[in-house]
This record gives structure tokens, sequence and C-alpha cells, in this order.
């Protein structure tokens, strides 16, 4: 059995990437290599280094820490992760150029089981900064790039309020000029790595003849609820902003992500475009189902934190049982293959229509009660009209009003509930 894949141009042992993943807190560089040693241990197919930024900015001095600093692999319990996912990580220590590089020169020199992808953030400083951060990555070794226009920080720090006060020149998405010169210059394969609100349409065509790839999507940008306390219902926040720093990611993002895959695979124009995608992926199922929606390969970063670098063997465990189990060879033998199950959301929906507007009526399924009904009333508790009590006390389903919609079942605590024709 085959798990291997191809990104950039590069043949990995496997799909799954390590999503760059700016540590949240690290205080030497040794630390830090460290870090990557570790993760290049853990079975992954390749690993991309956390995003520098094309010019000093911010706090270079990465020895800053803060008391309530999660640590990397924190073992955080289910709960704790989910407030993490939904407000962010603390401020995370962004790379400037100059530590960035020798990091990169470090990481290339030591770690060298796995393949090493750059990730540089496009959107940040003058386009010819942005050149000569890529081409100075590329001599420290990477063997691969990606553009990353998609920092929910960056898009947070280049709001048109805070851009004007700290003099940020900032680009919402790459020009040909720019992929262009960085491609001519480095000679790598480049992934440009979007947000869903940047699909592939919204780019200049001709910058596809640059590029190796798309990697969607990221964290996305969120507003935390305004404070309902009391006037004037300003942020929560005593920083005094509502954009959720860090962005939402982890669970909540994966139903986002496999969207705007599948809007890619099913659209002919993008058919030949390699795809990674990123968001949400926290079990080891999630990375055969995006293998399933047509993805080339995949990205996990909050698994790492939440679950540690145990979960990347865990899950090309799950991978290799899932392809014995059905006889596949090589990841092409199913690559995409749910696919041909989504015919477009509208065909989807016609299935579901309520009381079968396209159906005549007696085609649908609908639902029974068995004995095994233990008179709870739950299913009564929902929003049908078709369940109701006879005189008896007993659950009854009018069928002319049962669209089969499936809804009591999942509710009916001992499946009492049975579809019938
Ligand atoms: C603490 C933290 C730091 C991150 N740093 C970067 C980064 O430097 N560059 C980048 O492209 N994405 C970065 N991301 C985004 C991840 O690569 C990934 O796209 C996002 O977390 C969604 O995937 P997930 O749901 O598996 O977490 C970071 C995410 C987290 C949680
Ligand atoms: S939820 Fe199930 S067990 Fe409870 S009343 Fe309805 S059918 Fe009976
Ligand atoms: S299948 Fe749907 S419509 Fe029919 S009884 Fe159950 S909840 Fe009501």
């Amino acid at each position: 059995m085959n798990t291997k894949a191809n990104w950039l141009g590069i043949t990995l042992k496997n799909p799954i990437l390590l999503a760059p993943l700016t540590l949240i807190s690290h205080k030497r560089i040794e630390e830090h290599v460290n870090y990557y040693e570790r993760a290049s241990k853990s079975g992954v197919g390749a690993i991309i280094v956390e995003s520098l930024v094309p010019i000093e900015y911010g706090k270079s001095d990465i020895s800053f820490t803060q008391n309530d600093l999660l640590p990397i692999e924190s073992g955080l319990s289910k709960n704790q992760f989910m407030s993490f996912a939904l407000l962010g990580a603390p401020y995370p220590n962004i790379l400037s150029i100059k530590y960035g590089i020798s990091l990169i020169k470090e990481i290339c020199k030591q770690v060298t089981e796995v393949p090493i992808i750059g990730s540089l953030i496009g959107n940040f400083g003058e386009e010819h900064d942005v050149i000569a951060a890529a081409e100075m990555m590329a001599k420290a070794g990477i063997k691969g790039l990606e553009l990353n226009f998609s920092c929910p920080n960056i898009m947070a720090l280049c709001g048109e309020e805070e851009k004007d006060k700290i003099n940020l020149i900032y680009r919402h998405t790459p020009s040909l000029s720019l992929v262009k010169s960085i491609k001519k210059h480095t000679g790598l394969g480049i992934a440009l790595k979007l947000i869903p609100g940047c699909m592939p349409s919204s780019l200049d065509s001709n910058i596809f003849r640059y590029i190796d790839g798309i990697t969607y999507s990221n964290a996305h940008l969120g507003i935390v609820p305004p404070s309902i306390e009391s006037p004037p219902f300003g942020s929560p926040f005593k920083r005094g902003f509502n954009w959720s720093y860090s962005g939402i990611y982890g669970p909540f993002e994966r139903l986002l992500t496999y969207e705007v895959l599948v809007k890619i695979k099913k659209d002919p124009i993008y058919k030949d475009t390699k795809l990674s995608i990123v968001g949400g992926l926290v079990e080891e199922k999630h990375i055969v189902e995006s293998l399933l929606l047509g993805t080339d390969t995949v990205q996990i970063s909050s698994a790492i934190l939440w679950k540690g670098f145990k979960f990347v063997s865990s899950a090309v465990a799950f991978l290799e049982a899932f392809m014995q189990k059905n006889g596949f060879a090589s990841l092409d033998d199913f690559r995409g293959q749910s696919l041909n199950y989504i015919d477009s959301c509208a065909t989807n929906l016609k299935e579901y229509e309520y009381c079968g507007a396209e159906k005549p009526h007696n085609q649908l399924q609908t639902v029974t009660i068995t004995s095994k009904c233990i008179k709870c009333y739950k299913c009564l508790g929902m929003c049908c009209l078709a369940l109701y009590q006879d005189e008896n006390n007993t659950v009854r389903v009018k069928k002319d009003l049962c669209s089969g919609c499936g809804w009591c079942q999942i509710i009916c605590p001992v499946e009492a509930i049975v579809r019938e024709s």
C-alpha cells in the first residue's frame, strides 16, 4: 500500500502536512528548532514552518513570553480547547525576517527526515520586501514556499483604522508581478494560502501559470459579540476591539473547509489545480474525508495543539487501515470519489424538501413507531405536526404529514422509530 502524495513538486511519504503554526511560547532558537525536530519524527509528510513577516516588524525579540501563554501540545481538555478555538490564542510571536531566516537555516540543517516548506506573509510589506524574503528563504534551504494571504491577525491589524496608525502596506490578494518574481527568483514550488472569501476566480488568471497549488482555508477572523452589560455596548475586551485576533479555528471550521474544497473541485476550470486544505481537521477520519472530497494534501494545526504530535501517527494509521479495508493501493484510487455524490447543493436539497414538493407524497419514506417505545415522549417535544399521542397515550405518526426527515429517529433514545416506504 502506498500513501505517497505530491505537493509543490515534492514527493511526500503521506499527504499529512504540519500546518504553519506560530508557536505561542518559545524562548531560544534551540527550543524552537527542537519543536520542529519532534514534528519531523511524528510521521508527517512535510513540515510547513510558521510564517515569516518579510520585514522587521513587531516583536522581533522572541524571548517575549506572557504568564498565561499556552505551551505547545498543552494537553488541553476538550472544553479548554473549545474556548481556545473560539476566542483565539494569546498573542503569538510573529516571526520577523531576521530571526525567521536564522531559524529556517537551522531547521533545514538539522531536520532532514522530511521536506521543509517555508511560509511567508504575502500581504504585508512592499513587494520587493516579499520577493527578497522569499529569496533568502530559498537560500536557507526550504523545498517549497507557501505564500500566506490568510493570516487573520494581519488582516485585523491592517483593518482600515489600524492601517493608518501603523502605516502598513496591505494587499488582500497576490498580484501577478509578485508571484511571477518570486517564482523567477526562487525556482521553488509555490502555494498560495487563501481564505474562502478569496476564491481562485477573484485572482488574475495568469497567476495560475506561476503557482503549483492553493491552500484553503485558515483561521477566520471572527467578531467577538459586543458586551450587552452597559452602554455604549462596545467590546467586551479592555483592549477595545471586537475582532477575534488569532481567528476562530479548530472543529468549527471543518464544514466550511469542505465547502470550499468541493466548490473548487467541482469547477472544471480548476480541475488541474492542486489543493491542500486546512481548518477543522482534528480527528483521524477527517483526513480520509478530505481525500475522498478530492484534496491532494491536508494540513493539521489545532489538532497538534490539542492532542500533541501523537495525533499524526494515529492519523497515518487510520488512513492505512482505511486503504487496506477497501483494497486501495494508492491515494489516487479513492481521491475525490465522494464528489460523485455531491451534484450541487440545489439537487441535494430537493431530496429533503418539506413534504416532498418535487415527488408525489406516496413515494416518500415515512416512519413508524415500534413496540420498543418507552413513552418518554421526547419525540413529541419537537416541532413536528406528524407526531401525536392517541387516547391510550401511545405515540402515533400521521403519515400524510410525515416528510420522512428522520429527526424523531435521532431524538428517540431507544431506536423505537423506524423507516418504512
Ligand atoms: C497558534 C496558531 C498559530 C498559527 N500560525 C500560523 C502561521 O504562522 N502561518 C499560517 O499560515 N497559519 C498559521 N496558523 C493557522 C493554521 O496554519 C491553520 O490554517 C488554522 O489554524 C486552521 O487549521 P486548524 O483548524 O487545524 O487549526 C496558526 C494557527 C494557530 C492556532
Ligand atoms: S422518543 Fe422514542 S421512546 Fe420516546 S416516545 Fe418517542 S418513539 Fe417512544
Ligand atoms: S420523520 Fe420527520 S416528519 Fe416524520 S414523524 Fe419523524 S420528525 Fe416528523
